[in-house]
């Protein structure tokens, strides 16, 4: 090897040991960089919207809905939609200061930014808020202004059940079947795709049944017409029937 090449060898050498180099300082520095976050993650906002308690124990409904079921819908599911409204209106005191019926009633006094997030996380705040309460002990089937609006709508309280079940089990994916009382005052079946509220068709709900995986798989897998049959039995039918007539006073 002649001086030159020598020089031209030490000179490629030379490269290749910066370039390497500068590859390790980066690659340091990137790593640096992720360890060290940026700044302190912001706190997510914990109102103004806010969880209802279970108005029952957990394990209240064991023979139809496992208590496993009711800590993952009520305090994963229904607290998540609870916090992604929060999170959406963060910034817009002008519909924070609403209810969230109120919100999903009137979607389209809404922002348009936050339109989407409002209908879905409060539509779910809203159906989930509305369900639990009508879920418990108290009666077996429907009675007084109810029980009459049924008969004379469906014929009977079966004939109820049969049209309600048929429509919760017909739904495609995931969403809710509804017995609402329509603007006319009459009662109705219908169903709402994912978290799509009755309100904001100018429906007020009677009876919602949730027919997302989260309400049914984990005890009744994917056989979603048994969870519906069990339904039925789980309903709080004396809470339902007085709130009937609160309802219909207001329609
Ligand atoms: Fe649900």
């Amino acid at each position: 090897m002649n001086r030159r090449m020598a020089i031209k060898q030490m000179s490629g050498l030379a490269s290749a040991v910066v370039f390497a180099a500068s590859r390790v300082s980066r690659a340091a520095g990137f790593q640096a960089a992720a360890a060290a976050p940026a700044s302190a993650p912001a706190t997510a906002p914990t109102g103004p919207f806010t969880l209802p308690a279970l108005p029952y124990a957990y394990d209240a409904l064991a023979d139809y809905f496992d208590a496993e079921t009711m800590h993952l819908h009520h305090d994963k599911h229904h607290q998540a939609y609870v916090d992604k409204l929060n999170a959406a209106v963060a910034g817009h005191p002008e519909v924070a200061g609403k209810t969230v019926e109120e919100l999903v009633a009137n979607l389209s006094t809404v922002p348009e930014s936050i339109r989407t997030a409002v209908r879905n996380q409060g539509g779910g705040h809203a159906n989930h808020s509305f369900w639990w309460p009508t879920l418990g002990k108290g009666g077996a089937a429907p009675t007084g202004e109810l029980a009459k609006a049924i008969d004379t709508r469906f014929s009977s309280f079966s004939g109820l059940q049969d049209k309600l079940s048929a429509a919760a089990i017909g739904v495609f994916g995931s969403g809710w079947a509804w017995l609402v009382i329509s603007p006319a005052g009459t009662l109705e079946i219908e169903t709402t795709p994912n978290q799509d509220s009755p309100l904001a068709l100018g429906h007020k709900p009677v009876l919602g049944i949730d027919v997302w995986e989260h309400a049914y798989y984990l005890k009744y897998k994917n056989k979603r017409a048994d969870y519906v049959k069990a339904y039925f039995s789980a309903v709080n039918w004396d809470a339902v029937s007085a709130k009937f007539a609160d309802s219909k006073k207001a329609v």
